[in-house]
């Protein structure tokens, strides 16, 4: 082997040094990225029950004969999947009891009916996963449920206050009293994460494996939230102004802050959630001036009563119902 010199010794030293000091700052940085707190308030378990809003669509068939369904056990269950234990191949996934991506217990009356709504466009494996996962798991919760996949259908940029705005809309359509707005890239973890309203808006994933299971900010509200379809309403629904990722949540927020609706949230040991890998969408960097924007008029201007003229195709599928829309 040649003998290496002095000088390419010291400059292969300084090389390995280099990078070990930006790794160490990439270490650092990405630490105070994800800065958040773990214990953030939230409504006590003890008294949860009294705060959910049980409601159903007057559309959901009751059987005289049948009691009403129970949800103390599922809210008390401590069964939980780590997040390296959550399936990615439902090979014999039974879609038994499922129609046009709707589900009701038939032991018992639910007595929560609750609109899934997916803003979605081109993760065609994520909703493979998505969807077996989601309805084995709440076909597990009493609840009567529907899943409306809302899919931007254009080459336009993504608009996801947009597709809320329409999933909501049919959802009210439907006479869902419950809305739930989710990204196809979280699975819960805690069987006791019930999928129902609450009386104040409620932000379900509050502690994400992706953000070390910690709480960003206290005002974020994306990712799975779910409150009543007339709070939605009430706010004016998603602004439609935000274009690409990013924004549109903290301007719901905004929204909701702007109507006194304050945002609750179940204790960690029940808002746990996996997120399913993706690259980073490229952010809209105008989404700051938007928002600040949109928060001087607090949702009064722009929303569900000035939703663009869009395309809009219903179909449904056996596990889903496919909201197709073209801006
Ligand atoms: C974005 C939000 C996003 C949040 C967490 C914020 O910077 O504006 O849209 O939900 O980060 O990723
Ligand atoms: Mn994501």
């Amino acid at each position: 082997m040649p003998k290496r010199s002095l000088k390419t010794r010291i400059l292969q030293l300084r090389v390995i040094t280099c990078i070990f000091f930006i790794l160490s700052i990439k270490a650092v940085l990405l630490f105070f990225a994800n800065y958040g707190v773990y214990k953030y308030p939230h409504i006590p378990a003890e008294v949860l029950e009294t705060q959910l809003y049980k409601q159903r669509s007057p559309k959901l068939v009751l059987h005289k004969s049948k009691p009403d369904c129970k949800y103390d056990e599922i809210l008390g269950s401590t069964s939980s999947l780590l997040n390296w234990e959550v399936p990615r191949r439902f090979d014999d996934f039974s879609a038994q009891g499922l129609v046009n991506g709707s589900y009701a217990p038939e032991h018992c009356n639910a007595l929560f009916s609750v609109a899934v709504v997916v803003a979605y466009r081109n993760r065609q494996s994520q909703l493979d996963i998505f969807l077996p996962y989601m309805h084995n798991f709440l076909r597990k919760q009493n609840i009567h449920y529907r899943i409306y996949v809302v899919e931007q259908q254009d080459e336009k940029i993504f608009n996801k206050g947009i597709l809320y705005n329409v999933g909501a809309k049919t959802a009210l359509g439907d006479q869902f009293p419950c809305l739930i707005l989710h990204d196809v890239d979280l699975l819960p973890l805690d069987a006791a994460n019930l999928y129902a309203c609450a009386a104040s808006p409620r932000h379900m994933s509050a502690s994400i494996d992706k953000f070390r299971f910690v709480l960003p900010y206290d005002y974020l509200t994306g990712g799975v939230l779910a409150l009543k379809a007339q709070q939605f309403v009430a706010v004016n629904g998603f602004s439609n102004r935000f274009e690409g990722w990013g924004g549109e949540d903290d301007d719901f927020s905004y929204r909701l802050a702007a109507h006194k609706l304050d945002v609750v949230r179940f204790p960690v040991a029940m808002s746990r959630y996996t997120m399913l890998e993706h690259p980073q969408e490229r952010r809209n960097s105008a989404r700051l001036q938007i928002l600040r924007d949109s928060i001087r008029d607090g949702g009064a201007r722009d929303g569900l009563s000035t939703l663009p003229p869009v395309h809009v195709r219903v179909a449904t599928h056996r596990l889903f119902t496919l909201v197709g829309v073209r801006l």
